[in-house]
């Protein structure tokens, strides 16, 4: 933490943290600052310096968060949750995509630890009761054919309060939420950590053992897009159509009015009902 940052009795404490956690990789290494630009970038310059599988970056708060399609991610001080994992997966770049639901999934399963029903919207949007309270910034680096490594970037929307939200995002602040919005209490930041970290290593260990697959049914399972007639935008193209669900390289699969198939690879999909 640096020393400038006010104490609060809420405060992140790598102790309180290592106090639950159970994870044997995610977190052997964690970083915890009163105020960084990015989580994100800050792994990133740790994992050019070498840093080992499993290091974990946890801010109070991010200056420049960022969200995915260059939009920026709100990210006040003292309320939320802002990590960065790194792992070293044993996988080609073309994996990747359905590797990083492991991030969504132990996400979906830390919300549920503190009774609310987490749903996931492609690729790695986390939603309660409709309202999106976090998200999942995957950043790959690649040298060749092969990965080199892959930064999970994580924010949730903890105990920040709905004006706020609505300050900061004007209209889009409507379809957002905290999960102390929704639970009616607080939200215990560090129990919420290590209550991800534990499920962020359970979720690899299926991977390891299981591969992709295991991910995808379980994705699938938690994922409330399927089925619904949705709007995707892809850089300069927008249509309607039908969603088919997500295929196995984790890209999602629209069926248009002519019914042709699209497989959606980095654009933004919305339930239009
Ligand atoms: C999204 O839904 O658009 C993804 C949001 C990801 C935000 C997190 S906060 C921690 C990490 N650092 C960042 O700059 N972004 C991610």
């Amino acid at each position: 933490m640096s020393p400038e940052a006010p104490v609060m009795q809420d405060s992140l404490s790598i102790e309180l943290i290592r106090r639950q956690l159970s994870a044997r990789t995610v977190g052997r290494q964690i970083y915890l600052f009163g105020e960084v630009s990015s989580t994100n970038a800050v792994l990133r310059q740790l994992a050019k310096a070498g840093a080992r599988e499993g290091t974990l970056v946890l801010a109070e708060s991010q200056t420049a968060g960022r969200g995915r399609q260059g939009k920026s991610w709100f990210s006040p001080y003292g309320v939320n949750f802002y990590a960065s994992v790194l792992l070293r997966p044993a996988i080609g770049p073309k994996e990747a995509p359905v590797f990083s639901f492991v991030a969504s999934l132990a996400v979906a399963d830390a919300i549920r630890t503190f009774g609310l029903p987490a749903a996931i919207k492609w690729p790695n949007d986390i939603l309660v009761e409709r309202k999106k309270v976090g998200g999942v910034l995957a950043e790959l680096a690649v040298s060749g054919d092969r990965l080199d490594y892959v930064i999970l970037g994580v924010g949730v929307n903890l105990n920040v309060e709905h004006k706020a939200l609505l300050a900061a995002l004007g209209e889009a602040g409507h379809a957002a939420a905290s999960l102390r919005d929704l639970a009616g209490r607080d939200i215990d930041r560090n129990a919420f950590t290590a209550s991800f970290l534990n499920f962020l290593d359970e979720w690899l260990q299926v991977f390891r053992a299981q591969g992709a697959e295991a991910l995808l049914r379980a994705w699938r399972d938690r994922d409330i897009l399927t089925g619904r007639r949705v709007e995707v935008r892809e850089e300069s193209v927008t249509f309607d159509g039908r969603a088919l669900g997500v295929d196995a390289e984790g890209h999602f699969v629209v069926e248009d009015s002519r019914g042709r198939a699209h497989q959606v690879i980095a654009g933004e999909v919305r339930p239009l009902n």
